[in-house]
């Protein structure tokens, strides 16, 4: 146990620290803490606060809801004040909450909704007769920010709400974040303008809808969930997730993650199933939130200080660690872009070990300030390449141990020349194919899933056969037998063998596939299924013009002069022709034959379940090859949602909405017709 004097000291000083991280969170929108380290700060209080309740003072940030409200824009009261939630960063924790409940309530088992706790900003939505008249920040719980203008900006808002109006007021809650990709959209364009670019996704949703004009946060792409209300004239309920279904046929978007659950088990399943999705959903969630479904019940357990205690937040791990950058490295890309890479102390980040980071170029080191031997934030959301969001303290960082990072004159792969061109970002090696770093590169790009997909063709392997000269251009793949790929180290007979059979198999491909797999620069997955959709036809891309190629939609003149220029080198046309002779080939065009008039054009197609005659990428492949646009979420605007085995919500939105729902053979039938 600490003695009394020591305990009042640290939380002096940690009331201060959280009152100085809640100003930078909830007011200026740049937090210099993960919120991982601000929980940990506010966890180390509230224990010292209930080890010594003696030094509990009413003004302690433990018993405020949030921030207080900034003065930019005009001050709203709400009408039911907004609560926070109360964490848990353990089973254990969970386990307590819900024994505490079922004392409370004397029953056997309590029915829970588990939804996801999403990170963006807390929005009260105020209503009248079925009518937005206001939207407000949480603010300090009491008292939020209006900002009316920006949030009806946000598609996702209802501006009236549909069906069975509710008369009198109503206050909706739910939260305001932005998508992963989104986020990284916005960042780029952020970038290439000069502009402030955000450290995460919640950072950016904040700055947006923070913005003096609503322009501006109209052209940010702003998205909200409701998971809640707070005052409600009229009739409510009786539980939770019927509150939820009612908000939803009100038009409000409501997570399709929210299960109704039994017991503790059931939500420490959820925890874990949800866990697992986590990387793989376009927005981030820092936890999941159980909340007592009754609310009867919730009304019996009632408020402690700033939050309910029928409702938990089970926290996530965090997606930013602390760690040492021992060095940086430099990278060289496939057009010859020279990428600063951290060297990072390995640290476990959400479950994966984190070794490098990418410094994505040199301003971006300057802006950060970022030293080697400098302990940093590191950041890993997702799919995303980890990296490096912060230096920790750089004012007190030590300079007999740390040194500033100067990038190569020289290609450190084939010692030409580094260029970086007046107005660019982008250092670039000048050797072009003759690097071999910039080669091997391109052939890991050629045989890539989603370019040629030569299965068993990895980064390593690829390496060698460029290092030791075996491979000069992409073709050369298509030239090594099996006895040399069976020489190679550590590739047995079989694998070589299986090699060949993947190479033979890559042949037999899409045209957009093959466009994607040049690795024209600028022209993504997108764009070259665009192209070959348009035109069908290799030729008329290889010999287009800039002009003609703006036509195209999304490409503009950028992408077009990139494309222009890589066909202007005879290289790559000898490259092409070469692969055409070895035998690769795709089907004859689509569109020609049937794509303006098929079923499917210009219908929005949802996919959900698992089909069994081919992989949901390949029915979207078609489907996309036919002119069809295919979601990731069931809507109004969808024309066919198609159920494979096991479909989950999705099809119980579709059956809500009334979309129709095909089988997959129908879909068959749709795609062949
Ligand atoms: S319910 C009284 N549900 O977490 C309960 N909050 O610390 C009020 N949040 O301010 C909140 N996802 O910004 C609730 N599914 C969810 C949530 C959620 C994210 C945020 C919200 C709130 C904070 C509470």
């Amino acid at each position: 146990m600490t003695t009394k004097a020591d305990a009042a000291a640290r939380i002096e000083t940690l009331r201060a620290e959280i009152r100085h991280h809640d100003r930078q969170y909830y007011e200026l929108d740049t937090p210099e803490i993960p919120d991982s380290e601000y929980d940990r700060l506010f966890a180390e209080l509230q224990a010292l606060e209930r080890e010594h309740p003696e030094l509990l003072a009413p003004d302690s940030p433990t018993q405020r809801v949030g921030g207080q409200a900034d003065t930019a824009f005009a001050a709203v009261r709400h009408i039911e004040p907004m609560r926070s939630l109360a964490n848990a960063f353990s089973e254990q924790d969970v386990i307590d909450f819900d024994r505490r409940n079922r004392e409370r309530l004397g029953v056997e088992a309590v029915a829970y909704t588990a939804e996801p706790k999403f990170d963006g900003l807390a929005v009260n939505l105020r209503y009248r007769d079925g009518v937005l008249i206001g939207a407000a920040t949480r603010g300090d719980g009491e008292t939020g920010e209006d900002i009316t203008a920006n949030v009806r900006t946000i598609d996702a808002v209802p501006k009236r709400l549909e069906g069975e109006t509710p008369a009198g007021i109503l206050e909706v809650r739910g939260e305001v974040y932005m998508t992963r990709s989104g986020f990284e959209r916005m960042n780029k364009l952020q970038a290439e303008k000069g502009d402030k670019v955000f450290a995460n996704p919640r950072n950016a949703a904040a700055g947006s809808l923070r913005q003096l004009d609503p322009e501006i946060t109209k052209a940010r792409p702003l998205t909200m969930v409701s998971y809640g209300v707070g005052a409600m004239e009229g009739e409510r309920p009786g539980s939770h997730f019927a509150l939820l279904e009612r908000l939803r046929s009100w038009g409000f978007r409501v997570s399709e993650e929210v299960r109704q659950v039994r017991g503790v088990d059931s939500c420490l399943d959820y925890y874990r199933s949800l866990g697992e999705k986590r990387d793989a959903l376009d927005f981030e969630i820092d936890g999941v939130v159980y909340k007592v479904d009754s609310f009867e019940d919730q009304a019996k357990l009632g408020f402690v200080a700033r939050a309910p205690r029928w409702a938990v937040a089970h926290k996530f791990p965090a997606l930013e660690k602390r760690t040492t950058l021992l060095d940086i490295d430099v990278q060289v890309g496939r057009t010859g872009a020279i990428t600063p890479v951290a060297i990072l102390d390995p640290v476990e980040v959400a479950g994966v070990m984190v070794s490098r980071a990418t410094l994505h170029n040199e301003d971006e080191i300057r802006r950060k300030d970022i030293h080697i031997g400098d302990m940093v934030w590191v950041r890993r959301a997702g799919d995303v390449i980890p990296e490096v969001v912060s230096v920790i303290d750089p004012d007190k960082r030590d300079t007999s141990r740390t040194r500033a990072f100067t990038m190569p004159t020289e290609c450190p792969v084939c010692g030409a020349p580094v260029v970086r061109p007046e107005g660019e970002a982008v250092a670039r090696c000048t050797a072009g194919l003759t690097c071999k770093a910039q080669l091997s590169a391109s052939i890991q790009h050629f045989a890539s899933r989603r370019a040629m997909d030569i299965e068993g063709l990895g980064e390593k392997l690829v390496d060698l056969v460029v290092a030791n000269g075996m491979v000069g251009d992409v073709a050369d793949l298509y030239r090594v037998t099996e006895a040399q790929w069976g020489e190679l180290p550590r590739m047995g007979k079989r694998s070589a063998e299986n090699l060949v059979v993947a190479l033979e198999r890559s042949k037999e491909t899409t045209l957009a596939r093959f466009i994607y797999a040049l690795g024209i620069p600028g022209v993504g997955e997108v764009t070259a299924r665009t192209l070959a959709n348009e035109w069908g036809d290799l030729d008329a891309v290889r010999h287009a013009d800039g002009e003609t190629l703006e036509r195209v939609q999304d490409v503009g003149p950028i992408i077009a002069g990139q494309i222009v220029a890589f066909f202007a080198e005879a290289h790559n046309h000898a490259v092409i022709d070469d692969l055409l002779a070895l035998g690769i080939h795709w089907p004859a065009p689509v569109k020609a034959a049937s794509t303006d008039d098929s079923l499917v054009t210009g219908k929005t197609f949802v996919l959900t379940g698992t089909l069994e005659a081919m992989t949901r990428d390949e029915a979207k492949e078609a489907l996309l090859a036919r002119g069809a646009k295919v979601s990731g979420s069931v809507s109004k605007k969808t024309d066919y949602v198609v159920a494979g085995r096991d479909p989950g919500s999705k099809l119980d939105k579709a059956t809500a909405l009334g979309v129709t729902v095909l089988s997959e053979s129908e879909l068959g039938e749709l795609l062949t017709s």
